[in-house]
C-alpha cells in the first residue's frame, strides 16, 4: 500500500464536505489513500469541528480576528498545517481569502470545491444567480487554487439538472449532495497520483471516460 496523501481540511462552517471526507479517508478507514492530518477552521464554532473530534482527528482553531492582517493570518495557519505533517491543503468551506503568498507556497497543493459550474458564478450566492440565469445545469466544481476567487484548473465537476419548482435551497440541497460525492472522488485521484497540472490545465489519468450526454429537459421525440 502506497504511503498515504496527509492532507490538511481547512473550514470555517458546517463542514458537511468535511464528513463527506472523514466517511471516505478517516481514520475508521483501512487503506486510506488519503490522511486526514489537522482540520484547522478560521472559526471556534464551525460545527465541522464536532465532525472533526467525533472522528478522532486533529483540530485547531486559527481566529481570524485575532490577527492584524491576512498575511499574518496566513503564516499562523501555514505554521499549523506544517506543523501536522500535512504536505497538501483541501478547502471545504472555508470562507476566507487567501493571500498571493499563501496560495502561491501551496500551488497545485491547494484544492477548492465551488457550488457552480466554474467559470460560470464564481463568488457567494451561486444557486441563487443560476436560477436567475436560467440555466438548465448546474453544479459543483472541484479545482486547484490560484490567486483569483473561484479560479484555477479545474480538476472534476459534477453537474445536476435545475428542475421545473427549484428554489435557492432544493438546488442547493441537489448540489450538495452531488459535492459530497464529487470531493473524496476528486481527492482520491490526486492522492493515487492521477492528477496533473499542465498549461494550467489539468490532465487526469487511468479515469474512465466520462461518455453520456446530459439532456435537460430531456430530448423530445
Ligand atoms: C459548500 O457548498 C462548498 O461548495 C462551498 O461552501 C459550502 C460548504 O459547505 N465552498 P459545508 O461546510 O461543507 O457543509
Amino acid at each position: 500500500m502506497a504511503v498515504p496523501l496527509k492532507v490538511a481540511v481547512l473550514i470555517s462552517g458546517r463542514g458537511s464536505n468535511l464528513q463527506a471526507l472523514i466517511d471516505a479517508f478517516g481514520p475508521k478507514v483501512a487503506d486510506s489513500p488519503v490522511k486526514i492530518a489537522l482540520v484547522l477552521s478560521n472559526r471556534p464554532d464551525a460545527l465541522g469541528l464536532e465532525r472533526a473530534d467525533n472522528a478522532g482527528l486533529k483540530t485547531e482553531i486559527v481566529d481570524h480576528k485575532a490577527f492584524q492582517s491576512r498575511e499574518d493570518f496566513d503564516v499562523a495557519m501555514d505554521r499549523e498545517i506544517r506543523a501536522a505533517g500535512a504536505e497538501f491543503v483541501v478547502l471545504a468551506g472555508f470562507m476566507r481569502l487567501l493571500t498571493a503568498q499563501f496560495v502561491t507556497a501551496w500551488r497545485d497543493k491547494l484544492v477548492n470545491i465551488h457550488p457552480a459550474l466554474l467559470p460560470s458564478f464564481p463568488g457567494l450566492n451561486t444557486h441563487r444567480r443560476a436560477l436567475e440565469a436560467g440555466v438548465r445545469f448546474h453544479g459543483a466544481t472541484v479545482h486547484f487554487v490560484r490567486h483569483e476567487t473561484d479560479s484555477g484548473p479545474i480538476i472534476a465537476q459534477a453537474a445536476v439538472p435545475v428542475l421545473p419548482g427549484d428554489d435557492e435551497s432544493t438546488l442547493a440541497a441537489r448540489v450538495l449532495q452531488a459535492e459530497h460525492q464529487l470531493y473524496p472522488s476528486a481527492l482520491r485521484l490526486i492522492a493515487q497520483g492521477n492528477v496533473r497540472v499542465e498549461d494550467d490545465r489539468v490532465i487526469v489519468s487511468d479515469a474512465p471516460l466520462a461518455d453520456r450526454v446530459l439532456f435537460n429537459p430531456p430530448l423530445s421525440s
